[in-house]
């Protein structure tokens, strides 16, 4: 099954709020990229946002720029479908977050909340960071958030890597500062309890 095909199944299964990495808010998120300072014209992207509310939530703290990026086009549809008449404020792009296709230097901010640790293969995980860098502008920020260490091995079913924030900076070099890193106990609707570990860093 591609990965394509596997998300869509999920998304075509399941209510938003059931999947596991579902949250009602992703507080730590917002934390992060009101944390980088970035003002209300600035470009933000979520890259593999599924059918998460951080973009609403973007827009209620006022961004006027926000991106959202799935491979899943159905993921896509439900969060459409909840913003309503809004969902027209918001560039929506089906895409591979592996794969080139985003305008250079471009974006502010890359936010990505659960999509990088299933990068298993060394090759994608290059072709990522090297589109993370193709289209964050110069000083743009990327904010990861991956299983930690004392997460579970996998995600939805698939298998997952897991970082300290050390690893997951080393993932993305010397090109990126590392500014701040934090962990989460991230519950799920079925009650476990999963270690998230979130970075942000800084293109140079
Ligand atoms: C575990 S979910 C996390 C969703 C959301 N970020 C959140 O925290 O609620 C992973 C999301 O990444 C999307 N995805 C998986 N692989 C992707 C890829 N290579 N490129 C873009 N999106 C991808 C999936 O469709 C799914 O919506």
């Amino acid at each position: 099954m591609s990965d394509k095909s596997h998300w869509e199944k999920i998304y075509t299964n399941k209510r938003p709020a059931e999947v596991s990495w579902h949250q009602t808010h992703l507080e730590k998120s917002r934390e992060l990229i009101r944390a980088t300072g970035v003002g209300h014209d600035a470009k933000i992207i979520d890259v593999g946002g599924g059918a998460s509310t951080l973009v609403d939530d973007l827009l209620a703290d006022g961004f006027r720029h926000i991106t959202v990026m799935d491979i899943s086009p159905t993921a896509i549809q439900s969060a459409q479908a909840r913003l309503g008449a809004r969902a027209r404020e918001i560039v929506w792009l089906e895409a591979d977050a592996t794969r080139g296709s985003l305008p250079a230097h471009h974006y502010d901010v890359w936010h990505d909340r659960a999509v990088f640790h299933f990068l298993t293969d060394a090759k994608d995980r290059r072709r990522y960071v090297d589109n993370v860098s193709h289209a964050l502008k110069p000083g743009g920020y990327v904010i990861v958030a991956t299983f930690g260490p004392n997460g579970p091995l996998k995600c939805s079913g698939l298998d997952i890597v897991r970082y300290t924030s050390e690893q997951l900076h080393a993932e993305f070099g010397e090109d990126f500062q590392l500014l701040r890193s934090a962990v989460e106990d991230h519950v799920t609707p079925a009650g476990k309890h999963q270690e998230f570990v979130y970075c942000c860093c800084r293109k140079r």
